[in-house]
């Protein structure tokens, strides 16, 4: 089957073709960050506008590159959530309207599940099941995964998602958006030790993270301890971050892995793109034994493979469950372990 896969559930437009036997064909991508850049953060009507303008180069960009015609297709996936409820739409509409057009099925994707089985799109992909560490802008959840839509939720962030303690702690930095990425390039220039800072519920028992004192442990630093910030105390502050972000982190993975008894961890979501976190986890991987699987880097931020690829592995279980019913909605809000088997 011959699925094609719509992203739109935030900054990036991503179309996808992936065929159920032979993976995935081609992907087309377009990034809006140079475009909220200026703004500190993601404008959502700006983001939905830009979608709008995006969605049809890049399907025929994608079409191009994997040598297949529309006619061809045999399903057409969408991001149904979660994210901005204005970009949500704009993906929506125009899957169903394509699929309307066309006369073929639809499927809605989750997001997150999409992030989930991206690692599977790797040369070496785990096998079911693994722990799974979800860190992107919006969410950070471990979950525990059995199969395609069998997750079970271990512990979640009770405020800031990782990705978003990144953005802000960079932002008062003064270091440019999105700030994962400037934070971790930052870092390797710092010393580390130089401050300490909290790691938040290291010692909590369950499995819950917190990330908003974290924040505010490096506002209060940039506030009181440094006047005239100079680069040096950037990539001091930088280092202390991403050491206590890193190590609670790889800690409550750990312990996910010694509560399941599973002996595969993955890891997705743009967070997952950290050279610092991937390090960190490679030498506990080692040293105590368990797999650790990661995607490609090109498929650990928002891209429109990841939904056509777990569409394709939803249909492979139940080529049922796509639907000829255009009348969309969307879930800007949608709790992942409330998914069900295909
Ligand atoms: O998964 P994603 O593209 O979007 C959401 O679904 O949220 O994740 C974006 C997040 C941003 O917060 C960004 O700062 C963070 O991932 N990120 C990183 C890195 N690359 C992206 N954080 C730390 N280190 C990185 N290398
Ligand atoms: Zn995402």
């Amino acid at each position: 089957m011959l699925v094609l896969g719509v992203e739109s559930s935030c900054d990036e437009t991503g179309i996808a073709l992936v065929d159920t036997e032979l993976g995935l064909l081609a992907h087309a991508l377009h990034s809006q960050v140079a475009m909220h850049a200026a703004y500190g953060g993601v404008v959502p009507e700006l983001a939905s506008r830009d979608h709008i303008r995006r969605a049809v180069p890049l399907l025929q960009q994608t079409l191009k590159d994997s040598g297949r015609t529309l006619a061809q297709i045999d399903a057409i996936a969408y991001t149904q959530g979660p994210g901005l409820a204005g970009a949500l739409l704009v993906g929506a509409s125009f899957a169903c309207g394509l699929g309307l057009a066309l006369d073929k099925p639809m499927l809605g994707i989750h997001h997150l599940e999409g992030h989930l089985l991206s690692p599977l799109l790797a040369s070496k992909p785990p096998a079911f099941p693994f722990v799974a560490l979800l860190v992107s802008g919006g969410h950070t959840q471990l979950m525990r995964v059995d199969g395609v839509g069998r997750y079970t939720l271990l512990g979640e962030t009770l405020d800031d998602a990782a990705g978003e303690a990144f953005d802000k702690s960079a932002k008062l930095l003064g270091l440019g958006y999105p700030g994962g990425p400037e934070i971790s390039r930052m870092a390797e220039f710092g010393d580390p030790g130089v401050y300490k800072l909290p790691r938040p519920m290291l010692h909590s028992k369950d499995l819950n993270f917190s990330f908003s004192g974290l924040k505010t442990a490096v506002l209060t630093l940039v506030k009181n301890k440094i006047t005239n910030i100079c680069e040096q105390d950037k990539a001091n502050v930088a280092r202390a971050f991403v050491d206590a972000m890193v190590e609670v982190l790889a800690a409550k993975c750990m312990a996910a892995l010694r509560d399941t008894g599973l002996k595969r961890l993955v890891i997705a979501g743009g967070v997952g793109a950290n050279v610092q976190l991937r390090e960190a986890l490679n030498a506990a991987a080692a040293k105590r034994r368990f797999g650790v699987f990661y995607p490609e880097l090109e498929f650990c931020t928002d891209n429109g493979a990841m939904i056509a690829f777990a569409a394709a592995l939803r249909l492979k279980e139940n080529p049922d469950a796509a639907k000829r019913d255009y009348a969309f909605n969307v879930l800007p809000r949608w709790p992942l372990d409330t998914l069900r088997a295909a």
